[in-house]
């Protein structure tokens, strides 16, 4: 493995009723405070209610932004900047799933330049400080709650990036399992297929010696693919909540990557889907990995697929090839995400030849080449896409 720092500032405060713990977090910062939430499933499952009784508690001036949307938009963050600078907001809560948390992040930073967040986002324009920030999870899914990352949309230009900077980690995040049993079942699968994508993201990279990582790896998935089925029968099951919240948070505080870069292509080929098509990510996830692997598996790099394929989805080798084992372990792979519901083809999302190429553009705006694990080009793209169909 490489050399390597590790440093995680956020406070991951978990477990049931730990929201009474918020207006202590909070109370440091001041008293202005702007809550981001989304589209309203917070005032339905009563944690709105429970945020502003625990701001009360502190005397907190409380501003609002809602109805960020599902990939949060470039416009939304411009609002809640505005608001940030006219009301002289002290602190942000983010209250809800990915996209809120990623537009807090926007906000925190925007608040604090007189740039334009797009120009951040695009990496024109350095962050150099932000607005202090905390998160109430509740679907667990993105990591976005123990790192710095952030995915904002442009719908003028069509283009989905991710951004980060080191202002922009959560300050706390409070995660209750309680929170998500409100999550539609479509949301907590595509939870499911986002957090097993980070992982997989991770272990496919192409620096030696990284047993303790692999084994984190593998670990983190076979817990997810032996609760997924459980949790999905019984929603409401505080104990699977809990292990899926806890393997969405671990899966990307990139604590699994210590020490090497994991791949990220197919985020990347994610990112432009969406882009061009509004699509919920784990969905198109769910479509592009199973594709992303069978691209670029060969010969070479076959025995890490095998690694995968025998250790996480008890392929039998006996007899077989390396590159067999690989692909009868990226069709169990695939046949997981079937069984549990999640999409497996571009058309579940009436998407078809015609805009192959406008996404295979998006995915080389930023660069030529991406990927870790196997460089990919635009062609490669538009090959991944056509197989997706
Ligand atoms: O908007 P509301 O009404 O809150 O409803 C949301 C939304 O419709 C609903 N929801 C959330 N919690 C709920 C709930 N419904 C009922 N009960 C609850 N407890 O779920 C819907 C989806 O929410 P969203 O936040 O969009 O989902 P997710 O957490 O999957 O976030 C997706 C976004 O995160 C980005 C994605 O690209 C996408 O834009 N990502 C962010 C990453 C990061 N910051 O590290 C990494 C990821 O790879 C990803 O790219
Ligand atoms: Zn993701």
């Amino acid at each position: 493995m490489e050399n390597f720092v590790y440093q995680n500032p956020t406070k991951l405060i978990f477990g049931k009723g730990q929201l009474d713990k918020l207006s202590d977090e909070i109370k440091p910062y001041g008293k202005r405070v702007l809550i981001v939430y989304g589209g309203g499933s917070i005032k339905r499952n009563g944690v709105y209610d429970n945020v502003i009784n625990e701001l009360g508690k502190i005397g907190a001036e409380v501003f609002e932004l809602s109805g960020v949307e599902p990939n949060p938009r470039i416009t939304t963050v411009r609002k809640g900047v505005e608001i940030c600078k006219n009301e002289a907001i002290e602190f942000l809560l983010a209250v809800g799933g990915g996209s809120t948390i990623d537009c807090t992040k926007a906000i925190a930073v925007g608040a604090t330049t007189e740039a334009d967040m797009w120009d951040v986002v695009t990496k024109k324009v350095k962050a150099e400080s932000a607005l202090p920030f905390g998160t109430v999870l509740t679907l667990a899914a993105t990591g976005s709650e123990m790192n710095a990352g952030s995915v904002i949309t442009n719908w003028e230009t069509n283009e989905k990036h991710g951004w980060g900077s080191p202002f922009s980690f959560p300050r706390f995040s409070i995660l209750d399992p309680v929170h998500t049993f409100s999550v539609p079942r479509d949301q907590t699968i595509y939870g499911i297929v986002d957090m097993m994508s980070h992982v997989l993201e991770h272990y496919f990279h192409q620096t030696p010696n990284t047993a303790i990582q692999d084994r984190w790896c593998e670990g983190i998935l076979l817990t997810i693919i032996e609760t997924a089925p459980k949790l999905l029968g019984q929603p409401d099951n505080y104990d699977y909540r809990s292990t899926v919240m806890l393997g969405g948070t671990l899966a990307l505080n990139n604590m699994l990557n210590m020490g090497y870069q994991g791949d990220w292509a197919t985020h990347n080929l994610e990112h432009a889907v969406s882009a061009v098509h509004d699509i919920p990510h784990g969905g198109g996830l769910a479509i592009l990995f199973p594709n992303w692997m069978k691209h670029v598996l060969d010969e070479e790099n076959a025995p890490r697929f095998k690694q995968l394929a025998i250790r996480v989805f008890g392929v039998d080798a006996t007899g077989k090839s390396d590159k067999e084992v690989a692909l009868e372990g990226i069709d169990r792979l695939s046949d997981f995400w079937s069984s549990i519901g999640a999409p497996s083809t571009l058309a579940d999302y009436n998407i078809d030849e015609s805009s192959i190429d406008v996404m295979a553009e998006k995915t080389v705006i930023a660069r030529p080449e991406f990927g870790v694990y196997k460089r990919l080009n635009k062609q490669d793209s538009v090959e991944i896409f056509k197989a997706s169909l």
